[in-house]
């Protein structure tokens, strides 16, 4: 029996929420598919932690969560806590200390789901995003001078390094090379960032040579929006910076149906550390506690992890029982129906359960 040790950070906001319908969901699977075992344990950091400790976890975090296989993990953000503080406490501490470079964003539309996009259909859009997850316009690096008078500076500086855009180049060229359509796109910026964008358009030229069979081309950011609203079905694997990447996969999210469905993996591809998986939507305080958070961005996040654990088989799985979910029309509100978080994870668990294979 394979054992793969997750620690649980639920989080915020509807962050407990769907990560519980999540861990059910993986359990019953684990279950079904035999030969491999969750050991689960959990943390109560967050914004709550945060108000009692005065940090968004301990000093010894990072510590705690080294010798983990994976760190499944909800949300985080409070209405009451500052969200640079939440974010940089939390998730970014964990994603820059241990060195979870790609940030990795699968979108499609799901069976039984729909874009807003009138002519698009399921096929067309089906897109993986790789977003450069260490460095970029969320290095840290910047200041603030003279606070409150006139001559008041803010500064925030974006830090491209010739190593870190070298790895996201060979991550996303890999990536592209291992699916059908072996299509690559970079997205850039380089007609007005003329120093960092650069050098980053350069080394996509260099890693591209590593790669013949791999067909690329490069977007400036603007121009990216409309090609993925206009000609979605052009674009198969994505690169972009850490900001643009940001930006991009909240309109790929919204173009395949909705922000609740759609997972994230921040990988250490070398395993040096444990790598991240959350689902995008955030915690959303609007809907917290009503009980209609859309599960399945937790559920496709699973399957995200099962891959990396080397569970590929019941990640494929997972996926095929979220999408008969999907198809058999239990949606939660985000996606225009009544149902609850509840109905969906009892829908997906037992779309597993009586599974064939
Ligand atoms: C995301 C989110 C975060 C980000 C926020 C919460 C800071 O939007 O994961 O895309 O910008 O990285
Ligand atoms: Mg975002």
């Amino acid at each position: 029996m394979r054992e793969h040790v997750i620690a649980v950070i639920p989080g915020d906001g509807i962050g407990p929420e769907v990560i519980a319908s999540g861990l059910e969901v993986l359990q019953g699977l684990a279950q079904k598919v035999g030969g491999f075992h969750l050991n689960i344990e959990k943390f109560p950091w967050g914004s709550d932690y945060y108000k009692k400790h005065g940090a968004m976890m301990p000093k010894d975090g990072l510590d705690r969560l080294r010798d983990f296989n994976a760190i499944y993990f909800g949300a985080v953000g409070g209405p009451d806590v500052p969200d640079d503080i939440t974010l940089w406490g939390l998730r970014l501490a964990i994603c820059q200390g241990f060195d979870q470079y790609v940030n990795l964003r699968p979108t499609r539309i799901l069976q039984g789901l729909s874009s807003p996009l009138r002519d698009c259909k399921r096929g067309d859009l089906d897109w993986v995003i790789v977003r450069e997850n260490s460095e970029g316009e969320y290095a840290g690096q910047g200041g603030r001078a003279h606070r409150g008078f006139p001559e008041e500076v803010g500064t925030e500086t974006a830090i491209f390094t010739r190593r870190g855009v070298t790895r996201i180049m060979r991550f996303a060229f890999k990536l592209a090379q291992e699916r059908p359509r072996k299509l690559l796109t970079v997205v850039t910026k380089s007609n007005a960032q003329r120093h960092g964008m650069v050098m980053w358009d350069e080394i996509a030229t260099e890693v591209a040579k590593e790669f013949p069979d791999v067909t690329w081309d490069k977007m400036l950011v603007d121009a990216m929006t409309t090609r993925m609203v206009g000609k979605p079905s052009s674009l198969d694997t994505i690169v972009a910076t850490n900001l643009h990447a940001d930006i991009l996969s909240d309109l790929a999210a919204a173009l395949a149906g909705s922000l609740g469905i759609a997972p994230t993996a921040n990988l250490d591809p070398e395993m040096r550390f444990p790598s991240m998986f959350e689902p995008i939507h955030g915690a959303a305080f609007d809907i917290t506690g009503k009980g209609i958070a859309n599960p399945v961005g937790a559920s496709w996040t699973g399957a995200l992890m099962l891959e990396h654990l080397g569970e590929k088989d019941a990640a494929h799985q997972l996926m095929q029982a979220v999408e008969r979910v999907t198809a058999s029309g239990i949606h939660t509100p985000d996606l225009g129906g009544i149902a609850t978080t509840r109905e969906v994870t009892a829908a997906v668990c037992d779309a597993i359960h009586s599974s064939k294979v």
